[in-house]
This record gives structure tokens, sequence and C-alpha cells, in this order.
């Protein structure tokens, strides 16, 4: 394999072939091929896509590049996967919950992507909460909690863990071949019967629009159905963020609030929309394993399990309390028309939730919480987002971007 020649035919908008692909993924994983030729790789497909035959031998690949889950018989294996949103913290809510309901719920997530959250950032905002649980130990946690939420490792999508992480850094996510790469091969990985996927759509999405969306989903579910799986994919509107907080930590507090049968109704909706999908449970019996403790139980063992301290997350706001907190209140009286989720995504971006270098540590303090949303009524003064911020000019600067996120109409 000489792989500028890759590159180059890539770039040039050529069909590779499934060894080619192959061998691509693996030079990548043993170190045989540099970031800085993966990038550009990457970019070359951002460009010049790929055919539905490259995307399913990218996945395959990446897939194969790491060990894969093998259940016991007994109960049915179901996900979730995001293709990435504003406020999205569902996984934390919906892993529990759907644990409870019989189904064994092998969550393999990402960390922060371009402007997006990850779950994996969330849940390290828990101190001690181990994500690199090895597989053994992941089979353990599964089989007697029914749930373990995780990342990729050195020996579980180790293709993703390195792609996902130079993708995040070079401009190279909102490509429907690599997106559906990353998110099949860490789902096939733990080899489910069942997934739902929300695909996300909007100004906070890497689907700007519906139509992209469901190009997306589309083949989703095709590799599924090669791999045997079914896949449900959701289409669902990023346009403003989901429920009220942005930010690592601030997404914790807020994911433990619908844990607890609270929270902003946007939010649980979409938990209950995607959980009826896969668990054997009606939405009814869902929604009172909200109301009653039982899915916020689950997630509390979990946490123990996984390094995590109850107390803690009482604790949260304490632990991860950002220096500067400023309250922004509306400049005018109205209705709110609009909350642009790129925008805030952005602005949470510039006060360090996410990453600008591969490997840089992120801050779990900053982040909005407050947000006001879409057809709030609100009067001059009122507080319509909080600023959480490292520094005082790091303040100002996300009040500009919010002021111009949000219109009161
Ligand atoms: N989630 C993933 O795991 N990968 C992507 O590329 C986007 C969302």
């Amino acid at each position: 394999m000489h792989v500028p020649t890759l590159i180059a035919r890539k770039r040039e908008g050529e069909e590779l072939s499934v060894a080619e692909v192959r061998n691509l993924v693996g030079g990548y994983v043993s170190g045989e091929v540099a970031d800085y030729q993966m990038s550009a790789f990457a970019m070359a497909v951002f460009f010049k896509g790929m055919t539905a035959v490259e995307t399913a031998a990218l996945t395959r690949a990446m897939m194969a590049s790491g060990d894969v889950f093998a259940h016991p018989p007994g109960n049915t294996v179901v996900d979730k996967h995001s293709t990435g949103g504003i406020g999205d913290k569902v996984s934390l809510i919906l892993a529990p919950l759907v644990a409870c309901s019989g189904c064994r719920v092998p969550m393999v997530s990402g960390r922060g992507l371009g402007i997006t959250g990850g779950t994996l950032d969330k849940l390290e905002a828990i101190p001690g909460f181990r994500v690199g649980v090895a597989m053994e130990e992941a089979a353990e946690i599964l089989a007697d909690l029914g749930v373990v939420m995780m990342g990729q490792t050195e020996r579980f999508c180790p293709a993703d863990k390195k792609l996902y992480a130079l993708r995040d850094v070079t401009g190279t996510v909102p490509s429907i071949p690599l997106i559906t790469a990353s998110i099949m091969s860490k789902k096939m990985a733990e080899s489910l019967e069942k997934l739902v996927l929300d695909v996300k759509y909007g100004s906070g999405a890497f689907m700007k629009n519906r139509a992209d969306a469901e190009t997306l989903g589309d083949g989703m579910i095709a590799v599924g159905k090669e791999m045997g799986v079914e896949v449900h994919a959701m289409l669902n509107e990023m346009s403003e963020p989901t429920g009220c907080a942005v930010g690592n930590a601030l997404e914790v507090i807020e994911a433990l609030e619908c844990l607890g049968g609270g929270g902003p109704p946007d939010l649980r909706k979409v938990v209950l929309d995607l959980s009826e999908v896969i668990a054997g449970v009606s939405r009814e019996n869902l929604e009172g394993m909200l109301d009653d403790g039982t899915a916020r139980r689950k997630f509390d063992e979990l946490v123990v399990r996984q390094g995590g301290r109850v107390e803690d997350l009482e604790r949260l706001s304490e632990i991860h309390r950002a220096p500067v907190i400023r309250e922004i209140t509306a400049p005018v009286s109205g209705v709110v028309t609009g909350v642009d989720a790129g925008k805030i995504g952005q602005a949470s971006l510039e006060l360090g939730a996410g990453r600008s270098k591969a490997g840089d540590s992120v801050d779990f303090s900053v982040g909005f919480d407050c947000l006001a949303k879409c057809r709030d009524k609100v009067s001059a003064g009122d507080v319509i987002v909080r600023i959480h911020a490292s520094s005082q000019e790091a303040g100002e600067r996300a009040e500009v971007a919010v002021l111009e996120a949000i219109s009161i109409g």
C-alpha cells in the first residue's frame, strides 16, 4: 500500500477497493499510516464522498479493528446513538432507563465532536467516573446492571478512537460516510439486536437540512441491515439546544433532574420517544420509571460501579463551579423566536467545553444554563441565560455570542 497514492486517488474522487480501505484502516491503527496522512484522507473523503460499498468497507474495517461484544443468551441487547447535537444529554438518561426495562444496553459513546458535546466528556465531569473500562469489566458490569457506558479503547474500536479525535480537530466531521462508519462501527461491535438512531438536523447538527439527515439515516439503516441489526432512525430537529443547559457538568445536572422525573419537557420527550423504540415496555412504564426514581437508582448504581460517588452527584455545581457566572437578561419584552443551537454550540466550545487540538482537556465547569426556550414569553430584564466562564473576558465574549443567538420578537 502506498498511502500518498491512496490519498491522491480519493482526492480525485476515485473509488477505493474494499482491500485498500481495510489496509488503510489497519495501517492507521498500527501506526504505519501517520495522523497527517489520515487527516488528508479524511479531508479528501469530506470533499469527494464515498460510495455505499466503500462506506460499508470502512465501517467493517473500523469495527474489526478491535474486539466485539459477545453476549450470553437472554435479555435483548439494544442501544441508541445520536449523530450529535447541542445540549444533547439524552444518553445519560436513556441508557439507565432502558436497562430498567429489562434490556441490556452496552453503550459505547464518543467525546465532544466539533461544536457538539460528547457523552464521555459529560460522564467524566462526575469525579472518578471511568469511561475506559476494559472489555471483560464492561461485560461484567453489563451482566450485573444491564448497562455499561464506555468509550472506544485500544481494544474496542481503536480505529474510531483515533479517527474520531482526529476529525474533531481537522474540520472533517460533517461527512456522511465518516459519520456513518464512526457510529455504525461502534454499534456493530456492540453486537446489538436493535438500535435507534437520533439523526439530528439544523444549525446545531452536522446535517444542516432534513434531506441530508434522511440520507445519513438511510445509509446507517442499510449498513445495519447488511449486518443483521434492526435499525430505526428518528429525525429530530436541532435548531435550538435540547433542554436549558449546554456544557459538560451543567448537562449532567440537567440529566439528573430528568432522571428524577423533572427537567425540561423537550428533553424528557426525546428521551421517551427514543426509548420507546428499543425498550420492551410501554411509554407509560418508562415514564413511571423516571417519576418513581427507578431510572435514577440505576444511574447511581452505574456511577458507583464505574468509579464515581453518589454523594458527588448532588454536589456537581459546587465541584465544578466556574469562576465567573453572568446572568444575561432580555433586552426587550416579547416571545423568544429563536435560540440558535449552532451559535450556542460554538460559544460553548469557545468557553472551553470542547477541544481545539487532539488531546486537549475540556473544562467541565463552563457553558450555559437557564437558557430560554423558543416560544417562552419574556419581559425585559428577565434572565434568558446564565453564562459559566473561566474568566471575565471569556464571559464577555460569550455574552456577545448568546445575545446574537437568542432572538426575541
Ligand atoms: N457520533 C459518532 O460516534 N460519530 C460521529 O461521527 C458523529 C456522532
